[in-house]
């Protein structure tokens, strides 16, 4: 992995995509070759930069209950900027390090990528336009909130830890860890009581899907909202707070999921030559500003 400058937003990550590229590590594209299986046991905290450990010890210690409602309470109203294409684009692009010209269009192309991928396997036009905007919440990090409260793999808060959220030790020092009554395997929910209903870690996923969630359909809004959820979507945990609805969706997250890890390439799109499709298909779907 190439040592990379140090990001300004506040972190221990280089920048945000220090998370997924440790993703790709974790959840490794598979491949037609049997002989990989044994990286099935591999031992994900053994191989992890201090960065990314870092990260996830801070996440873990932080995303309570309390903090979650805060920053629903702070974030929700919307009221922090109307933005379009085009300036959201460029504004997450201010994200990463100006001075590091390889790094500098890494948002826009991750976004472009994943949108051209799905296009080419002839998916439906709102599909393609979930590719295009489905980390549009990272903006969070613009309006001052630390890496660790807007990227991160997501899990509920307010009942039971599940074993399958990544560096789960982590969570001893999560003072929600000592109250009882979070800490059952339902805590403060209904058992069954559909996702909808289940406070999850604050992050992205959650503050994008608030965003678009009156233009687009169900499937694309939970991929937008489940899509770092990978306690869920990937090692199958939390079934007891899902409903049918839920478990239904969840095809569509699972569907999303290999074109936002996988489609990373050195081939970069020609952002001046797609821009026209993707003004289009925005306007389809969604008015000309979208308010954050
Ligand atoms: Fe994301
Ligand atoms: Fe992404």
């Amino acid at each position: 992995m190439v040592d990379r400058p140090k990001s300004p937003v506040s972190g221990p990550l280089h920048d945000l995509d220090q998370w997924e590229d440790d993703l790709r590590r974790r959840y490794p594209e598979p491949t037609a070759n049997p002989a990989k299986k044994k990286e099935d046991f591999r031992d994900y905290r053994a191989e992890a930069r201090p960065e990314v450990t870092e990260f996830y010890r801070l996440n873990h210690r932080y995303q309570t209950v309390e903090f979650v409602r805060a920053k629903r309470a702070e974030f929700l109203p919307l009221n922090k900027r109307k933005m379009g294409l085009w300036d959201g684009l460029e504004f997450l692009n201010t994200l990463v390090d100006q001075s590091d010209p390889d790094t500098r269009l890494a948002q826009i192309e991750h976004l472009l990528q994943t949108a051209e991928a799905i296009r080419r396997d002839g998916h439906p036009r709102w599909f393609i336009l979930t590719g295009l905007i489905h980390d549009f919440g990272k903006v969070l990090c613009l309006f001052g909130e630390p890496q660790w409260a807007v990227v991160g793999d997501t899990f509920p808060v307010g009942c039971a830890y599940s074993d399958k959220i990544v560096f789960r030790e982590f969570l001893v020092d999560n003072p929600d860890s000592q109250v009882s009554e979070y800490q059952t395997q339902s805590g403060i929910y209904e058992p069954g009581c559909g996702l909808d209903n289940v406070l999850m870690s604050w992050g992205h996923d959650e503050y994008m899907y608030q965003v678009v969630k009156d233009y687009l359909p169900t499937e694309a809004l939970y991929m937008i909202r489940y899509h770092s959820f990978y306690p869920g979507h990937r090692d199958g945990a939390y079934q007891h707070l899902m409903n049918a609805e839920d478990r239904k969706y969840f095809n569509a997250v699972r569907a999303f999921n290999p074109y936002d890890l996988y489609t990373k390439s050195a081939e970069r799109p020609d952002i001046e030559e797609l821009r026209p499709y993707y003004e289009d298909l925005w306007a389809e779907f969604l008015p000309p500003q979208l308010a954050f």
